[in-house]
């Protein structure tokens, strides 16, 4: 079974940034009920779990994906508020890290083994993907709209929808984890 423990363990850092604690105990709520709805019953699982079955993910795993996610939002929120002589907008670094470890935990009802040693979409997965699923686990925990908003609208379901900032942020650092495996994975990268 996965405890709290174990997922204070795996975002050990991350969540050691979110400075609220109600927050920080919701996101790990959310992972936990995302891990006993989807049948996930031990961190090995999860960590040989792919971020996407939409692309070869060359071995790049869920918990890697959800980590590198967050850590990509807030080096771009960085680069701007280090280099800007004034930031024209305010990010809120708790619901960016939250927003980050949670963007995906949908992904968690959406995908199962297959039996076969690979990976497939759920039933659940089938009737709502991973932004309608992953928003349903964090209402559940209780967390704000503004966070279920990065859930929900972090992928194309979002496309040309009011978000709040740290949405954005979220969305591209996700597609630049996604974009460079699925233009390898078609030849489309120039060497
Ligand atoms: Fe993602």
């Amino acid at each position: 079974m996965i405890t709290v423990a174990d997922i204070e363990k795996l975002f050990h850092d991350l969540l050691g940034r979110i400075k609220n604690d109600k927050l920080r105990q919701q996101v790990v709520d959310t992972w936990l009920l995302g891990c006993q709805e989807g049948g996930w019953h031990s961190v090995a699982d999860l960590l040989k779990m792919p971020f996407t079955l939409l692309t070869d993910t060359k071995g790049v795993n869920f918990i890697e994906h959800t980590i590198a996610v967050t850590e990509g939002a807030l080096a771009l929120v960085k680069a701007q508020s280090d280099t800007y002589a004034r930031m024209p907008y305010e990010v809120n670094s708790d619901r960016l890290i939250a927003g980050g470890l949670l963007h995906d935990v949908g992904k968690l009802v959406e995908a199962e083994p297959d039996g076969k040693g690979g990976y497939r979409i759920s039933q659940s997965g089938k009737c709502a993907r991973h932004p309608v699923s992953g928003s349903m686990l964090a209402a559940r925990a209780g967390l704000p709209m503004e966070i279920i908003n990065i859930i929900a609208c972090h992928a194309k379901e979002g496309e040309g929808r009011p978000q709040v900032l740290e949405t954005i942020f979220i969305h591209q650092a996700d597609f630049a984890t996604f974009d460079p495996l699925v233009m390898l994975n078609k030849g489309q990268i120039i060497r």
